[in-house]
């Protein structure tokens, strides 16, 4: 990354590279910025009028702008009673998430609240989200637009309303443990503990930044407090349809982060394979071919169509250090090998363990299974095990 420039506030000098002593009751406002050259003044001004009075603060953008935002904040920052950091990133990894994990990691305080720069979210709430996590001993505190108090006002017209919900009904579902308790998992409004984030274990992705906190990271206990989403002081939103492309990836990344939702997921993409291998089945049938040539045959398109949704779908970050022709051949053959494979131990089932045959078929399609989703595990798409690197995530974060 460029230029990182710290302005000279009365906290004195938090530089991105020192050895950072948590202030206790400061609080560090780590804000996302990309070309909101027409509405970093503006904050910087409501955080002047609202924040220092109630609480030390520091103030750190993550910018990735192609505009002139970076020297606008350095501007007005001149005018501010607290230190503005600016990290200008040359390469926007992760997006929106990425910015605002960067931020995160340069954070001089205990507590972090993060916001976006175009003063949608009001700053004379930052105080009051630390004030409710330190009162309930609380590792995270969402600012709500859907509790009692809390409102939308400001999302722009009634199809970004409609998204807005169905994406968090979506992902509250697909999360009910998890965000058990957080009405709005969709808001770019909060307050984390830096001693609650495990930095080196999020993969952020583009806009839900706190949906990632929460899944991931999972803080020790989580309140709510409720806001009124603002309109947009300047300019225009920077979500695109792209964006909600990369929510889905970065949900369907979350969902199958441990070996048991994969296998459902496997399970799943797998059943849906019976639908193209039917209907090539009746097509070759109809055409005059023998039925069984035409099952070998159907087969394999049940095992591309399988092959093709399980690396979109299921192991997108999990298959560069294979080349795709070789992801293929490995795939093809495992998913042949339990055709082949479940005969034998269904005779075996009956033969020797004196099984039905409708058990003994139902046994061998369970273990075939297991033992395909282990395979492909295994064989086509987990790349070889770094050594030691599982435990002391919180003394790794400190050290990095
Ligand atoms: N550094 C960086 N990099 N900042 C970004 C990027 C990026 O790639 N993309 C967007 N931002 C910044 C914007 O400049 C802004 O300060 C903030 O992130 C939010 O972006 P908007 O484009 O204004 O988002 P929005 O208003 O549509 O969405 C907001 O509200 C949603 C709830 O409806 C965000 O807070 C979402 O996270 C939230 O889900
Ligand atoms: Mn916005």
């Amino acid at each position: 990354m460029t230029h990182e420039y710290t302005a000279p506030g009365e906290l004195g000098d938090p530089s991105v590279e020192a050895v950072e002593v948590p202030e206790p009751g400061a609080v560090t406002i780590v804000v996302p910025t990309f070309n909101e050259s027409a509405n970093v003044r503006q904050l910087l001004h409501q955080i002047t009028e609202s924040v220092p009075s109630r609480l030390p603060c520091e103030v750190v953008f993550v910018d990735d702008s192609s505009d002139d935002t970076p020297q606008v904040i350095k501007e007005a920052a001149q005018d501010c009673p607290f230190p503005v950091t600016v990290i200008h990133r040359d390469e926007p990894v992760g997006g929106l998430g990425g910015a605002v994990v960067e931020g995160m990691k340069a954070a001089g305080s205990d507590w972090i609240v993060v916001m976006d720069g175009d003063c949608q979210h009001p700053p004379s709430l930052v105080p009051e989200l630390v004030a409710t996590g330190e009162r309930a001993n609380a590792g995270l505190v969402v600012a709500s637009r859907y509790i009692k108090g809390g409102s939308r006002a400001g999302l722009a017209g009634s199809y970004r309303v409609a998204v807005s919900r169905l994406a968090t009904w979506l992902t509250k579902s697909l999360f009910p443990r998890r965000l058990h308790g957080i009405s709005d998992p969709m808001s770019g409004f909060f307050a984390i503990r830096r001693s609650d984030i495990t930095a080196e274990a999020l993969k952020p992705l583009g806009y839900k930044i706190l949906l990632e906190l929460a899944v991931r990271s999972r803080p020790r206990r989580v309140t709510e407090v409720p806001f009124v989403f603002q309109e947009r002081f300047a300019g225009e939103s920077k979500s695109t349809a792209a964006e909600g492309r990369r929510f889905l990836r970065h949900l369907a990344g979350l969902r199958t982060a441990d070996p048991l939702s994969r296998m459902v997921v496997f399970g799943l993409i797998g059943l849906t394979g019976f639908v193209p291998n039917l209907a090539a089945l009746w097509a070759m049938t109809q055409a005059g071919l023998h039925y069984l040539p035409a099952e070998i045959v159907a087969n394999q398109f049940g095992v591309a169509w399988n092959f093709l949704l399980i690396e979109k779908l299921l192991f997108r970050d999990r298959r560069q250090h294979r080349h795709w022709a070789d992801r293929t051949i490995r795939f093809a053959l495992l998913a042949n090998a339990d055709l082949v494979l479940r005969i034998p131990l269904i005779a075996l089932l009956v033969g020797q363990f004196g099984l039905a045959v409708l058990p003994a078929t139902a046994l061998a399609l369970v273990i075939t299974f297991v033992l395909r989703f282990v395979g492909t595990e295994a064989l086509v798409y987990l790349p070889r095990r770094r050594s030691g690197r599982r435990h002391g995530s919180r003394t790794a974060r400190r050290a990095a």
